[in-house]
């Protein structure tokens, strides 16, 4: 069994696992909580894998409290119907009880609902005291992002042949293009991304951004999602063009180049912009796209957009 970090990737099998437990759980928000909690070191989600499997998952958070002092509480802890009884739920516990210590940690604590019952055989045998039994108030402050996807209005599907009308020629590969929101598995996209490599992304936000862009565009093989693009558009005069994205192993294959056309086509626009990643101008270059003398931004993060490349 390897226990280690969770991943945003993980997120599909977290949500599958929490949903055994009967709670609904959507992998795309799990994934955007993942993304979250993964840089704060006052919280530790683990999951535990068994035959390639994500057998168990254990989410740990410390805090300082005024009456109780600095303690560490697991607040999730689940193991796959299938693999329970074989020791994955003690020794993900035993991981975040090193935690803990390590980060100095007075104590570790869980609630527990009295409803499961396994729990209340399971920490007792691996050493937890019963403190106390209290009741958990709760008031709702915002309602809960909506887990079904939206429905796309305009989910149509087109098929990008070489030769096909009003795309160029391109070389042979046997890439379908689509712009259907409703089949898109955000964690992979997201993933994608890490791979490509265009960085971190939270699969929620992508979720949102791609919805959000009136033109969009998704790579497949063999109904495997391989890349993705978006543009926003005035339908008219001009439109922009973002987040272009392909595996690497998909990359120099012209699949880009049919991605770009897609979203150019799509938007409708006589004027399209975007901006590079520094070092692969020359992809637009060949497409058309010319350097703009003028172009001006205003960034939320300058520091970040001068170290990777893009502003002066
Ligand atoms: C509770 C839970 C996490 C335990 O995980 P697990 O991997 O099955 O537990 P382990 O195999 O590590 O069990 C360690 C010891 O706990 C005891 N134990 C665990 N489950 C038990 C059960 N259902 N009945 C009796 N004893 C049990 C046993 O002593 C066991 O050792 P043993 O198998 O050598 O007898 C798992 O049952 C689960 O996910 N349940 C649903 C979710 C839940 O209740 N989570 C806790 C929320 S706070």
């Amino acid at each position: 069994m390897t226990i280690r970090t969770a991943l945003v990737s993980d997120a599909t099998d977290i949500a599958a696992l929490t949903t055994q437990l009967g709670y609904a759980a959507d992998a795309v928000i799990v994934a955007g909580r993942l993304a979250k909690l993964s840089g704060l070191l006052d919280h530790m989600v683990l999951v535990a894998v068994l035959e390639e499997k994500v057998a168990g998952w254990l989410h740990a958070h410390a805090s300082e409290a005024l009456e109780s002092g600095f303690r560490a509480e697991i607040v999730g802890l689940v193991v796959s119907e299938g693999h329970r009884r074989r020791g994955v739920g003690r020794v993900l516990v035993q991981h975040a009880e090193q935690w803990a210590r390590d980060i100095g940690a007075e104590a570790i604590v869980v609630r527990s609902n009295t409803k499961r019952v396994e729990s209340h055989s399971f920490y007792p045998a691996i050493s937890y005291s019963l403190s106390k039994t209290q009741a958990v108030y709760r008031k709702l402050l915002k309602k809960a992002l909506t887990t079904p996807l939206p429905t796309p209005t305009d989910g149509t599907s087109a098929t990008c042949e070489p030769g096909a009308p009003g795309i160029s020629t391109y070389q042979k590969m046997d890439a379908t293009f689509t712009e259907d929101l409703s089949t898109i598995d955000w964690v992979r996209l997201a993933k994608i991304f890490e791979l490509a490599p265009l960085g971190v992304r939270d699969p929620v936000k992508l979720r949102e951004t791609f919805t959000n862009s009136s033109v969009r565009c998704f790579a497949w093989h063999e109904g495997e999602l391989i890349g993705a693009g978006r543009a926003i558009t005035d339908g008219i005069a001009y439109a922009a063009i973002f987040d272009v994205v392909l595996l690497p192993e998909w990359q120099g294959k012209g699949i880009g180049r049919q991605m770009m056309t897609f979203l150019a086509e799509r938007s409708k626009a006589g004027n399209i912009t975007l901006h590079s990643v520094p070092g692969k101008e020359e992809f637009y270059r060949k497409l058309g796209y010319c350097r703009m003398k003028t172009a001006m931004g205003r960034f939320a993060n300058p520091e970040r957009q001068r170290l990777l490349g893009y502003i002066e």
